[in-house]
């Protein structure tokens, strides 16, 4: 455990793992919205450029629908990631796809940050932030305040008004030690806990998760209105000088 194959001072192995093997249906496209080209690639290929940004990343796995396994093999020949990959296919649900990718982890892996495919503008400070506030905690979600009055509904009658002021929504990337992770998903396998984010999972535990604040523009880009977005804000930040030109 105690190596440090990249260089950077961490004594203990981080991976990624990327969840990318949703359908997409909210997008309403034919294929998963993850392989959807935006100025000529793949959202999936702009999220994982980010990869060449983090120096403390020891390898990364990315989970795909199994049919696109092999596309999965020749997209990131085009990233060229710095550091050992591994591509799996992915389950029903997201956390099955993170389940699958957990599978595959070495076991020098310490640390663990899941990142969701379709999350191309996390910025690296964010990957850099959730991960200190992980090494303090063991666990740690980005999250922004939310700044709309947020209303449970149900049946299309408001039940409740909660509180705007302890509402923050939560985005990826999300860090776990491993260990905790683990116990997390052996819990849920054993007690058929669903969650749609993993910092859920480790709630159960009881295990304090700490939060980290997101960025507005760490959008999950989820319906044609975010892919217009996403496409106009990849354009206004290569303009910039925000984002290099080369991506
Ligand atoms: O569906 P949702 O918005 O939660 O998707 C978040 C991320 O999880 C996306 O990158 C999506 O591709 C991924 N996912 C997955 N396996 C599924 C469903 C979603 O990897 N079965």
């Amino acid at each position: 455990m105690g190596n440090d194959p990249r260089g950077t001072g961490a004594a203990e192995e981080v991976w990624m793992i990327v969840p990318a093997a949703g359908s997409g249906v909210r997008m309403g496209l034919s294929h998963p919205k993850q392989f959807h080209h935006l100025e000529g690639r793949p959202l999936l290929a702009w999220t994982l450029e980010v990869l060449h940004r983090l120096d403390f990343l020891s390898g990364v796995v990315v989970v795909v629908p199994p049919p696109f396994l092999e596309w999965a093999e020749s997209l990131l020949d085009g990233v060229k990631p710095p550091c050992p990959v591994r591509v799996t296919a992915g389950g029903r649900e997201r956390q099955d796809s993170v389940r699958n990718g957990l599978e595959v982890l070495p076991p020098t892996c310490r640390w663990v940050c899941i990142h969701d495919g379709v999350r191309p503008f996390a910025s690296p400070d964010l990957f850099r932030r959730t991960l200190e506030a992980a090494r303090e905690t063991g666990a740690a979600v980005c999250a922004c305040p939310a700044v709309d009055t947020v209303k449970l509904v149900r049946n299309g009658r408001v039940e409740k008004t909660l509180d705007r002021r302890h509402v923050w929504l939560a985005q990826t990337p999300q860090v776990f030690r491993r260990d905790i992770l683990r116990t997390a998903y052996e819990r849920a396998g054993k007690e058929g806990h669903r969650a749609t984010d993993d910092a859920a999972l480790v709630e159960e535990l009881g295990i304090a998760v700490a939060v980290v604040e997101g960025e507005r523009t760490n959008v999950k880009i989820t319906t044609p209105e975010d892919l217009r977005w996403a496409w106009k804000h990849l354009k206004d930040t290569a303009r910039d000088g925000s984002r290099p030109r080369s991506l």
